[in-house]
């Protein structure tokens, strides 16, 4: 049998408001705030780009400047570097995007949800599997989750959706889908609902912000009427869709932080400081001697 076409584009829909975010969103997108050190859109990139995708579609909005100049060649600043000799950050700085990576940005002239946000990076698809990265979903695995997912697509040849368990109270926040299983981590998807009520939900496993998809999904939102919360939504386009292509869901190996949540995002933070080779000793005995003082 043939080998699957290769994923080589992603769809980063970055034209959210990020009210929850506000004030601290008010003037710099959600996706510019830093875990750590990095903004939370340069974590997704390094994901798709790990996962072998060179082409980065952004599907931005207005105030988004950030995000592009993040992707941008920043002359002045790399000039400093360099006269300063400061070549680490310097290499820091440049590995944003390395040169194999391109980006390209194309405007969601209205917020009418994540389904039409996919839809506006259509033409730049060119008819091709792709993935979708949600940035508010800071996913952390080894290998990265992404990579899992193209492996898995590579053996199912179909579309994959990254899913986790969710608990009961909270379906009300994701997709959740029901189908069969075809292998210890991998369902055959045959129903997918939107932010379903705990009673109506068809099981607990809840859509993560990663997606690999078959280009048939653009038809299939370009029909379907608005949603949930009078949005178009993705998971309506992903629900049409497994009715004529098959659609697995993937249970991923790794940790999801919800960083459209303030709690999330804390969370993560400490986290991947935690972790992080140069703060992360002197970051865990100050959170140790914290934890002392508030016994
Ligand atoms: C979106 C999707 C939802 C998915 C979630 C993952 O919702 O619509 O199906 O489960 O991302 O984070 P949002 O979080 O944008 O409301």
């Amino acid at each position: 049998m043939s080998s699957p076409p290769e994923i080589t584009k992603a769809i980063f829909p970055v034209a959210g408001l990020g009210t929850r975010f506000l004030p601290a969103t008010k003037a710099q997108p959600k996706e510019m705030l830093p875990v750590v050190d990095k903004p939370l859109i340069q974590y997704a990139v390094e994901e798709a780009y790990a996962a072998g995708i060179r082409e980065m579609i952004f599907v931005t909005g207005r105030h988004k400047r950030p995000i592009e100049d993040h992707f941008d060649m920043a002359f002045e600043l790399e000039h400093e570097l360099e006269l300063a000799g400061k070549h680490e950050l310097l290499r820091t700085v440049q590995s944003i995007k390395p040169e194999d990576m391109e980006c390209v940005f194309v405007r969601q002239p209205k917020s009418l949800g994540l389904g039409h946000a996919v839809l506006c990076g259509e033409r730049l698809v060119r008819g091709e599997p792709f993935a979708v990265l949600l940035a508010d979903d800071l996913m952390v695995g080894e290998p990265p989750v992404l990579a899992q997912m193209v492996e898995q697509y590579r053996e199912w040849r179909g579309s994959i959706l990254a899913v986790q368990e969710v608990p009961a109270e909270h379906t009300r926040r994701y997709g959740i889908v029901a189908g069969s299983p075809v292998s210890e981590r991998v369902m055959a998807v045959n129903r997918i609902v939107e932010k379903p009520s705990p009673d109506q939900a068809p099981s607990l496993l809840g859509v993560a912000g990663r997606y690999i998809l078959s280009p048939a999904v653009f038809e299939q939102i370009r029909r379907q009427p608005r949603g949930v919360g009078n949005e178009i939504q993705l998971t309506d386009g992903i629900a049409g869709l497994l009715k004529t292509e098959p659609v697995y869901a993937y249970r991923y190996v790794g940790k999801r932080h919800d960083c459209g949540s303030k709690e999330g995002f804390l969370e993560a933070n400490v986290e991947l400081a935690l972790k992080h080779p140069q703060i992360g000793p002197g970051f865990s005995a100050y959170l140790r001697q914290l934890m002392q003082q508030t016994d």
